[in-house]
């Protein structure tokens, strides 16, 4: 556990709140979730699930129904058929993705992912005592994955690679071919991919993404999707999401998984379904919102021409490089940047330390615009005050 650190988004989560539990009026752009209510549908579901007694053990790879509505869900989305034996409910994608490093990686074994990351995945990389390989990505290219780079990575010890698309922090989107030319790669190996798409209804163009299919075409044996209605159907509470795989590790998972949480609870499962088989309009009603949200928030940060800040294609974050900003404000990183403005200007982000890449920030704009309008002025005018008093100490 010595190797293991704590989630730095959730620490992030617990000092904006304690300060509000003490009356302090803090702008939160540190939050990983949603801030739309459950779809009405979902949480009707959830409550009828209540009243019905429906608050019994399932069996703990999740409900017959529930494996159903994730598969027919699918079936829409990418076209790819499912059967029950290759599904496994699990609480939220982070149980997803644990089962899968516990059921897969072991010590000796490398496990490929790309930086800036979500810490999670390192961190159970470490955990199942496999040893993480981490690729960077760049700005100059948006945050785009660059297949070549992850195939050189690529050891006799690699065991998988695990990808994410859209990108947590950077809402980068990964490409159909750059995809196919890692599978590609993986399947001649005998490598595993886990790709991790618990941002995938929150794409803002409609570029293809189809990438279940792309791996499925070339290595569906070796394939492993980590998926969750945390993100697409504002449900993270409720915690519910699913791996979809072979089903030799779905059997594996499932029988990790009834040893330690059995499933995932009865009431969420029934929600899960109503949101899964339900109006999917909900889902693009929110993506709407996200989308005037970027636009005003990029525009607002990047009048600053120091903030250097893609704009991403999906997911609910900015990555803004502050790396230009410290030394006037007397400051040496991003980790102390974001310290002084939570401190002095009452702003929650989070420090790119916590995703390998010093010099960002991470900003959610899963709030109102009048939040963010509120976040960004104090964040200029926290600017603004320490230069004025970085320059006079300079000077005097
Ligand atoms: C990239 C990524 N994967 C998985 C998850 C897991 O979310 P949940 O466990 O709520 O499904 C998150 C949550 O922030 C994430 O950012």
């Amino acid at each position: 556990m010595s190797r293991i650190s704590a989630s730095p988004t959730l620490k992030v989560l617990i000092e904006a709140e304690k300060l509000r539990r003490q009356g302090v009026d803090v702008v939160d752009f540190g939050a990983g979730e949603p801030d739309f209510p459950t779809p009405e549908n979902a949480k009707a579901a959830g409550a009828d699930a209540i009243a019905r007694n429906f608050t019994k053990y399932t069996p703990a790879a999740g409900t017959a129904e529930l494996k159903q509505a994730i598969a027919a869900r699918y079936k829409a989305d990418y076209g790819l058929s499912f059967g029950e034996s290759e599904i496994i409910a699990t609480a939220g994608g982070k149980q997803s993705l644990y089962n899968v490093a516990m059921v897969l990686y072991q010590k000796g074994d490398e496990v490929i992912t790309h930086a800036p990351y979500w810490p999670t995945i390192v961190e159970q990389i470490k955990i199942a005592d496999a040893t993480p390989v981490v690729v960077h990505t760049r700005p100059e290219d948006g945050f785009a994955l660059h297949p070549q780079a992850i195939i050189d990575a690529i050891t006799p010890r690699t065991r998988a690679i695990v990808l994410n698309s859209p990108c947590n922090p950077t809402g980068a989107v990964a490409s159909e071919p750059q995809i196919a030319a890692i599978a590609d790669a993986a399947a001649r190996r005998g490598i595993w991919i886990v790709l991790d798409l618990c941002y995938e209804k929150l794409i803002y163009d409609p570029v293809p993404h189809n990438l279940p299919a792309v791996l499925a075409d070339r290595m569906r044996d070796r394939t492993i999707l980590v998926c969750s209605a945390s993100k697409a159907y504002s449900m993270t509470g409720w915690r519910c999401g699913w791996t979809i795989a072979p089903a030799a590790v779905v059997s594996a998972c499932t029988a990790l998984q009834s040893h330690s949480t059995s499933n995932v609870a009865s009431i969420s499962q029934r929600a899960a379904v109503a949101a899964l088989t339900g109006p999917q309009e909900p889902v693009a009603a929110m993506l709407e919102e996200y989308r005037r949200r970027r636009d005003n928030v990029h525009a607002w940060l990047t009048a600053d021409p120091r903030i250097e800040c893609v704009k991403p294609a999906g997911a609910f974050y900015l990555f803004p490089r502050v790396t230009r900003l410290l030394a006037p404000a007397g400051l040496q990183s991003s980790a102390e940047f974001a310290q002084a403005l939570l401190d002095e200007a009452r702003v929650a982000l989070t420090a790119g330390e916590g995703f390998d890449a010093p010099g960002y920030v991470r900003i959610s704009y899963a709030t109102s615009m009048e939040r963010l309008r509120e976040g960004c002025d104090r964040l200029m005018t926290f600017l603004r005050r320490r230069e004025r008093t970085v320059g006079t100490v300079a000077t005097s």
